[in-house]
């Protein structure tokens, strides 16, 4: 019997359960396959740390947050262990015929890396972020956008109290999705994103502009937007395992700005990992089940090197390098029509 391992790594995300879920469900109904879920992401790869995945385990986790496999940001060619030769040599001991790597950008070119080192994998994509090439949608997004639609929804109305001007910071990395998403369904009156650097000029004149129109100021930034003369995204320090900088806290610089310059009362809120935890939305849980359902098949049918991903309303088969390398942004048409109607 086909047996197969399955790791979640980098960022956790709500749906990531529905995805084991739909895999081991798919797996041993529809094609008699076994599985073994390796704890903490590659970590449990190089180290063969695995956990049985069976019916049973697998039973009602779809509507949970996090993932039940743990997960890590820890790279597989991580030193002293790592590495393709010492991979293998763990799979052939555990008798493990592949590797379903559910994941982000970071994971999906690990996994490259390790196909092209003659490793058998394929892809789940995986991101709060939306920022992944060659799927519309990932799940884990929608559940952010909900999350951080309510935040904006309870801030509107302390600030309308106090006649403030708040700003929200919220997740997204390089792209600015979710503050888009989040913005547009609260109706803000402005949305930074990392894709369009604006000038303090013109944010305070927005948030002048709604002042005199004798309403409070709301404002969703992206934790990668980056004023004009600001060299790269805010980063209060420190590296994350995939060696890149750990974004957040760019709010607490644009709120003392703006204060200053229009003398509007001005508060900041970062949201940070609220909007990753917990319960994932029903639309997240069916793209999981189904991203799972359809990862299965990808194994019965011997596609390593692939990723499933979602095109319209399709499920479709993508090799690693059309998901690695750039990152998916927020096209600049999308932005600027909603920019126009900011202020
Ligand atoms: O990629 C998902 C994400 O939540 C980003 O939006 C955020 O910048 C980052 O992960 C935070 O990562 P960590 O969990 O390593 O602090």
């Amino acid at each position: 019997m086909a047996r197969y391992g399955i790791l979640t790594s980098g960022g956790d995300c709500p749906g990531l359960n529905a995805v084991i879920r739909g895999t081991v469900l798919q797996g041993q109904t529809v094609h008699g396959q076994e599985f073994v879920g390796f704890r903490d992401g590659f970590f449990g790869l190089v180290h063969g740390d695995v956990r049985t995945l069976d019916r049973p385990v697998v039973r009602g986790i779809s509507q949970q947050g996090g993932t039940i496999l743990g997960t890590s940001r820890y790279g597989p060619y991580t030193e002293p262990d790592g590495g393709a030769q010492n991979i293998t040599a763990v799979l052939d001991r555990l008798a493990i015929d592949g590797v379903i790597a559910v994941g982000g950008d970071g994971t999906m070119a690990a996994a490259n890396r390790l196909m092209n080192d003659g490793v058998p994998v394929v892809g789940v994509p995986k991101t709060i972020d939306n920022d992944l090439r060659a799927t519309d949608y990932t799940f884990g997004f929608n559940t952010a956008v909900e999350i951080a639609t309510e935040a904006v929804d309870r801030l509107r109305t302390t600030g309308n109290s106090h006649t403030r001007c708040m700003v929200l910071e919220v997740m997204g990395r390089h792209a600015g999705w979710i503050a888009m998403y989040a913005g547009v369904a609260a109706g803000a009156h402005a949305i930074l994103i990392p894709e369009r650097p604006e000038s303090l000029e013109q944010i305070c004149e927005w948030v002048t502009s709604v002042r005199r129109r004798g309403r409070s100021p709301m404002v969703v930034v992206a934790e990668g937007f980056t004023l004009p003369d600001m060299p790269e995204a805010y980063s209060r320090g420190g590296r994350d395992g995939f060696d890149r900088p750990r974004l957040g806290g760019v709010a607490d610089v644009l709120a003392p700005l703006i204060e200053e310059r229009t003398g509007i009362e001005t508060r900041a809120t970062i949201l940070g990992y609220i909007q990753r935890g917990g319960v994932p939305s029903a639309w997240d849980r069916v793209l999981g089940t189904r991203f799972g359902q359809a990862v299965s098949d990808l194994v019965a049918d011997g596609g390593w090197g692939e990723m499933v991903a979602l095109r319209g309303t399709d499920i479709v088969r993508v090799p690693f390098s059309a998901a690695v390398g750039n990152i998916k942004n927020v096209p600049i048409e999308y932005y600027n029509g909603a920019r126009a109607v900011f202020g």
